[in-house]
């Protein structure tokens, strides 16, 4: 198992986190590089050259990247392909917000684009609730979507080739209760600790509220010893949840899953995310979205293994010339 601090002084080097793992891993490959810029690097092996720009690798094009990139889009192409997908609707307005929740019940409305679980909304209920929904997925873009609702575990399963290279499990931000102290100072606790990994902070915001209203409970409530307060509906690392290795516990049927979306998608490196209801037993899944520029550094620390050694190693030895 690597050590994310044999990792820290190429971050400094990098400017970019994941660009740091792809440097560290470079240097332990024999593979030349320079950091041309803050977070964009060019590295040299034989007679190939290529550029990495933070996450994003030589090894997807330009158009798979902006189909995957959309989220309605790379919905689109699993239906068609026979994968499992949440029901969709393009949101253009307020009112058509207002229609989708009719139509599909519990929704999840989220910008087109993006990642890190950034302007989603989980669960929205109320009137109020869709506004505010609306409001944080349409600050970039004009078009949201609002797509249903689908209850189980969060995975990210990263696919590069026909190869399965981790199955990390995340879990949504939470804190365990001590008996003692509020939920407020639980999470002031918990980020202490984050922090000090480098790990990014549970956020106070609306979705936070949103769950703890859910579970009738406000930040200044003193949750029993043992009690798991749920605080976001999003499982990203960037929203304050956590990874844990989950190489062995997923079910190839999930495995072969993820790989047949990374092809649909025209995706040679992804980080496929999927919500599974059992993950011993073939079942009802959904995959809600594809990344075409996974983070390195949320693998690291959910398989202990520096992936980008496989990523530099599956460029230097691609016939195709990178793009
Ligand atoms: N349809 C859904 N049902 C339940 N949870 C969802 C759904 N879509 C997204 N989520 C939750 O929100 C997180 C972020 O959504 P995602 O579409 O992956 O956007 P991002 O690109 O910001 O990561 C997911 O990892 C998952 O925890
Ligand atoms: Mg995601």
């Amino acid at each position: 198992m690597q050590k994310l601090e044999e990792v820290l002084p190429f971050v400094h080097e990098a400017k970019n986190i994941h660009l740091a793992f792809y440097l560290y891993a470079a240097k332990s490959l024999g593979i030349k590089y320079k950091v041309l810029y803050p977070g964009i690097a060019q590295f040299w092996y034989k007679d190939k050259t290529w550029f990495i720009v933070k996450a994003m690798t030589p090894l997807n094009s330009m158009t798979a990247r902006v189909v995957s990139g959309n989220k309605f889009t790379t919905v689109e192409v699993l239906r068609k392909a026979g994968l499992s997908v949440p029901k969709q609707t393009l949101v253009y307005s307020f009112k058509d917000l207002v229609s989708a929740k009719k139509q599909l019940g519990d929704i999840v409305v989220k910008p087109i684009k993006g990642s890190g679980g950034h302007g989603i909304t989980i669960l929205p209920q109320t009137k109020n609730d869709l506004q505010k929904a609306y409001k944080s997925a349409t600050q970039k873009r004009k078009i949201a979507i609002a797509e249903e609702y689908f209850e189980g575990e969060n995975y990210r399963i990263i696919v590069l080739g026909n190869k399965v290279l981790g199955v990390i499990k995340r879990l949504s931000a939470f804190v365990i209760g001590d008996g003692k102290h509020t939920i407020a100072e639980l999470i002031e606790q918990k980020n202490k600790k984050r922090k000090k990994v480098g790990n990014a902070t549970i956020k106070f915001n609306y979705d936070l509220e949103l769950m703890l209203q859910k579970q009738n409970l406000s930040l200044n409530d003193i949750p029993a010893k043992g009690q798991k307060v749920a605080l976001h509906g999003t499982s990203n690392l960037s929203e304050g949840g956590d990874v844990l290795n989950a190489q062995d516990s997923l079910q190839k049927y999930y495995l072969d899953i993820s790989v047949k979306a990374a092809k649909a998608l025209n995706l040679r490196f992804s980080g496929v995310d999927l919500i599974v209801r059992n993950p011993t037993q073939p079942g009802p899944y959904i995959i809600n979205e594809l990344n075409h520029s996974p983070g390195v550094r949320l693998a690291f620390l959910g398989t202990g293994r520096n992936i980008a050694e496989d990523v530099l190693k599956y460029i230097i030895n691609l016939d195709l010339c990178v793009t």
